[in-house]
């Protein structure tokens, strides 16, 4: 193994750490998270040791999707900042080691982006073909809406101009035309913007909506002919443009489809892009105690190239989606996490954090997390998971989850000393409220769930076999224990997970090994013997959890 290799592929052992500049911290007291806010909380997230930041949509918006709806691609929204603020932030990012990583939502904008107004004026604006409109009237769509609390079709008819405009979202985001050769020019100088800003790549909104020009119309002719050689030139132009920028890609496909995605063998398109299928299993498994979902969906992930990447999590900005399950599994998840009608969302997904889901059970969630840093692909949170925060249901929507970033016990959890009612939403209230949940008392505590995340990320970061390695599920007799090996070069971990309540040893047999072999905790000291056939056998509390160096003789790694 060449440790130098790590540097150059960053994004295969990094950790990811998704916020919201909104709802970070506030600087100024006028009630809204603002860049110099975040500049000033970059050292807790250094401290806590992830190395690259995703942030939401700053962009100038009309605010109908919290910040998803752009009016400027090129602009700051004013209450967050200026563009030197964001020029401060990511050179002090850069400085802490830390890179930037900003949302590129070029699907749609928002319906009152300069362009859209012009689109809408007449059939002959030059900006009318930036959209997709149709004269004809549409079909039932309403099997297609992504949210079908508030839409019934993926059309909309335009009063002004008797024709329909496509909105694969809200109705207030009408769809770009990516075969017009003028948005896609725009598209790449937006890319070249930030980057010539000195981000480190994007997280890309809806990457299969913004490829698929079919509601351009039947004709072959009228839609993009190679939509696949598209993302291919997007991340061309990001190579050419940077230095190792990423394109991590929000693309909920079935694992084959997401293959096509990453450019297949040549992954030439998207470097990474989320497990969703993993998280759903998750879930799953959790609900039944029972790490065969999990188990099945990691098997099932299929080899991509070497420098493709998988991003997991277990939380995420949106609804908690559980699409992918079928729906008795996705009623097995409702009914262990969200029973009631309020924690649910779009028949599909809920609106809470993990904790609460957990019962507030510190075993589980420090398992569920130990299980997500172990497993093969790069961990990505969501603010406010390092400290165990909960949602506040009373807020009714995706948003649920996107309360103000807990600091400390006191007023509005440290986040701003406005009134209350000019924050951007509640802060959190309740058992998980910045009284008993917060950023402060964590720190100085070595057995807080902060200090947990510390030791997860740090011992994560010296086992890059878990971000590159080949990886293995060990058989063993216990159905609530995942058991799984990373491998790479002269590296290799065994992780052990408990998702039951009760005690249980584990029996692994490591093909290759030894007597001479010997396994030493990561998490925990100790050490563990293994016989001359490659056996060893493992205790695991109920919930509990081990990561297990495999040390070789004569190895010059670090215990
Ligand atoms: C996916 C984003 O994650 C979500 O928050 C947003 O509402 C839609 N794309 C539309 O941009």
């Amino acid at each position: 193994m060449r440790v130098s290799d790590t540097a150059d592929l960053w994004w295969k052992n990094a950790v990811l750490y998704c916020l919201d500049v909104e709802t970070y911290m506030d600087w100024d007291d006028d009630g809204t998270g603002d860049f110099p806010g975040l500049v000033q909380r970059l050292d807790h997230l250094v401290d806590l040791g992830v190395t690259c930041l995703w942030l939401m949509p700053f962009y100038p918006t009309a605010e109908r999707d919290d910040g998803y709806d752009i009016t400027d691609f090129y602009g700051v929204d004013p209450r967050l900042g200026t563009h030197g603020d964001v020029v401060e932030l990511i050179r002090t990012a850069h400085d802490r080691g830390l890179r930037v990583i900003v949302d590129l939502v070029v699907n749609h904008t928002s319906d009152q982006h300069p362009w859209f107004k012009e689109s809408r004026k007449s059939t002959d604006n030059p900006y009318r073909d930036w959209y997709v409109w149709r004269s004809d009237t549409p079909p039932d769509t309403s099997d297609q809406v992504v949210f079908p609390d508030q839409e019934d079709s993926i059309w909309e008819l335009d009063e002004k101009t008797g024709e329909y405009y496509l909105h694969q979202f809200y109705k207030t985001q009408p769809d770009l035309n990516v075969t017009n050769p003028l948005v896609r020019d725009e598209i790449a100088k937006i890319v070249g913007f930030w980057t010539q800003l000195g981000i480190d790549g994007f997280r890309m909104d809806a990457v299969p909506f913004l490829l698929d020009t079919s509601g351009n119309g039947d004709g072959e002719a009228a839609r993009l002919p190679d939509p696949h050689g598209y993302l291919r030139d997007i991340r061309a132009f990001l190579d050419r443009r940077t230095n190792g920028g990423i394109l991590l890609g929000e693309v909920n496909l079935p694992f084959e489809q997401q293959l096509e995605f990453y450019g297949g063998a040549d992954g030439d398109e998207l470097t990474m892009q989320f497990d969703f299928i993993g998280m759903q299993a998750t879930y799953l498994s959790l609900a039944r105690g029972d790490a065969g979902p999990l188990a099945t969906a990691l098997q099932g992930r299929p080899a991509t190239a070497p420098d493709s990447q998988w991003a997991t999590f277990v939380r995420n900005h949106d609804e908690l989606t559980l699409d992918k399950l079928t729906e008795p599994e996705r009623q097995e998840v409702f009914a262990a996490f969200g029973p009631e009608s309020e924690m649910q969302i779009y028949d599909r997904g809920l609106i809470r954090r993990l904790p609460p889901m957990l019962g507030g059970d510190p075993r589980r969630v420090r398992m569920v997390y130990s299980l997500l840093f172990s497993l093969p692909g790069t961990p990505t949170l969501f603010y406010g998971e390092e400290i165990g925060m909960g949602e506040q249901l009373s807020v009714g929507s995706r948003l649920a989850v996107r309360t103000p970033m807990q600091w400390t016990s006191g007023t509005n959890g440290g986040f701003s000393r406005a009134k209350a009612a000019k924050l951007p939403g509640p802060v959190v209230t309740g058992g998980y409220a910045p009284e008993f949940v917060n950023v402060a008392d964590q720190r100085k505590d070595p057995d807080s769930l902060l200090s947990f995340f510390r030791l997860l990320i740090s011992r994560r970061k010296e086992c890059p076999e878990l971000g590159w390695g080949s990886f293995e599920v060990l058989e063993q007799p216990h159905a609530a224990v995942l058991a799984h090996l990373c491998s790479w070069d002269d590296g290799a971990l065994v992780a052990l997970h408990n998702l039951g309540p009760e005690p249980v040893v584990v029996p692994v047999d490591l093909d290759g090994c030894g007597a001479e072999h010997l396994l030493a905790d990561l998490l925990v000291e100790g050490t563990t013997a293994v016989d001359a056939q490659g056996r060893a056998e493992l205790a695991l509390e109920g919930y509990g959890y081990r990561w297990l160096r495999v040390v070789a003789p004569g190895t010059r790694r670090l215990l």
